[in-house]
């Protein structure tokens, strides 16, 4: 209800609210049919097959009742909880507040099966069994929607199984990564380069990743690397991970390993995010996830 952009909003909301109540209410009673007297119906003049008649009964007394009662608890819920525009209600419920609630109360429970391992180094956890299966759990609470339930990732959220790193791959990197999160920046090189140099250039990282290439292309290609590309991904293209500029020259491919993936990156420029966890997710369960994180890199 804070999210109105105007306060007329609030009253809009809250008056129609309750015209309709009471309009609900004056509906039942200007419809109401009279008690019949002396075994009289009266008739609603609706006339089928000549002599079958609607009669107008009144309604059986617990359904006038129930609706009267329905009424009610609309008056009544509200004034306990919020929905009258952006009155709160006088209990001062909030769903935020019910939310906030029970994660302290999970966390309360939770915590001290985190706090658990955060005493021991990440390296002796990634060899603890106990410790990587509460790290797995929160992996894939957290993260597999992004990474994938095998943490192999998909196309721009990157592979955490393998040796390739953008940002690197030693303990306190992973947990620095998970706590603030990071940022890709890759810029767009079409208005520099025009669609030749992109191909080109494409050719030229195609090679660097030892592939077969048209040879003119990527002698072109390279004039234009080491001119635009090296201050990231180094002379020789294996990439910088203090701005999560990845080696070029490997197997691993954060974006596709297609040619045509690979000159879209370099026309269009790429911007991948990894959201911080810290505040979110607290120093006890970084620390695991860092630790599970860790292990998955150093198994294969
Ligand atoms: C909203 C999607 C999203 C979620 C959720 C997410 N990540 Fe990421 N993560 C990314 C993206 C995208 C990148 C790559 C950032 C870049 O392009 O530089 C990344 C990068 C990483 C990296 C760095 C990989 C490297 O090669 O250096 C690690 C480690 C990581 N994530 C771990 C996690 C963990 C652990 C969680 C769960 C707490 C998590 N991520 C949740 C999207 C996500
Ligand atoms: C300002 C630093 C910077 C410069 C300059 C730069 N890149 Fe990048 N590049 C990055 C970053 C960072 C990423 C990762 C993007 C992400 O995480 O979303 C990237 C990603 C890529 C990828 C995708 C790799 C993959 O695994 O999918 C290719 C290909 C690439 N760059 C080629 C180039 C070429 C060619 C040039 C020169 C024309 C260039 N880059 C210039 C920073 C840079």
């Amino acid at each position: 209800m804070a999210d109105f952009v105007s306060p007329g909003w609030h009253w809009f909301i809250a008056i129609v609210t309750v015209i309709s109540l009471a309009a609900c209410l004056w509906l039942i009673f200007a419809n109401r049919a009279g008690k019949s007297t002396g075994g009289k119906v009266g008739v609603t003049g609706h006339k089928w097959d000549e002599d079958l008649e609607e009669l107008n009964n009144p309604l059986p007394r617990w359904w006038f009742n129930l609706f009267l009662l329905t009424v009610f608890f609309g008056f009544v819920y509200l004034t306990l909880y919020p929905g009258l525009g952006s009155f709160a209600g006088v209990l001062g419920w909030s769903q935020t507040g019910q939310y906030e609630q029970e994660i302290a109360a999970a966390n309360a429970a939770y915590d001290p099966l985190f706090e658990r391992f955060a005493g021991s180094e990440i390296p002796a956890l990634a060899d603890d069994a106990d410790a990587l299966r509460a790290g797995e759990r929160l992996f894939s609470t957290y993260c597999t929607t992004c990474h994938g339930s095998d943490a192999r990732g998909a196309p721009g959220f990157p592979n955490l199984r393998d040796d390739a790193w953008l940002w690197g791959g030693d303990p306190e990197t992973i947990k620095q990564t998970i706590t603030n999160g990071r940022a890709g920046a890759m810029p767009a090189w079409e208005a520099a380069l025009g669609e030749d140099g992109v191909r080109n250039v494409a050719a030229y990282v195609e090679k660097l990743a030892g592939r077969e290439v048209d040879e003119e292309w990527a002698a072109l290609g390279k004039e234009k690397f080491d001119m635009m590309c090296v201050a990231c991904h180094q002379a020789d293209g294996t990439g910088n991970p203090a701005l999560g500029a990845p080696n070029l020259t490997d197997d691993a491919w954060l974006y596709g390993a297609s040619t045509h993936t690979i000159r879209e990156t370099i026309a269009s420029g790429r911007n991948g995010v990894m959201p911080p966890h810290g505040e979110f997710l607290g120093e006890a369960k970084v620390h695991l996830l860092a630790a599970y994180v860790y292990s998955l890199s150093k198994d294969e």
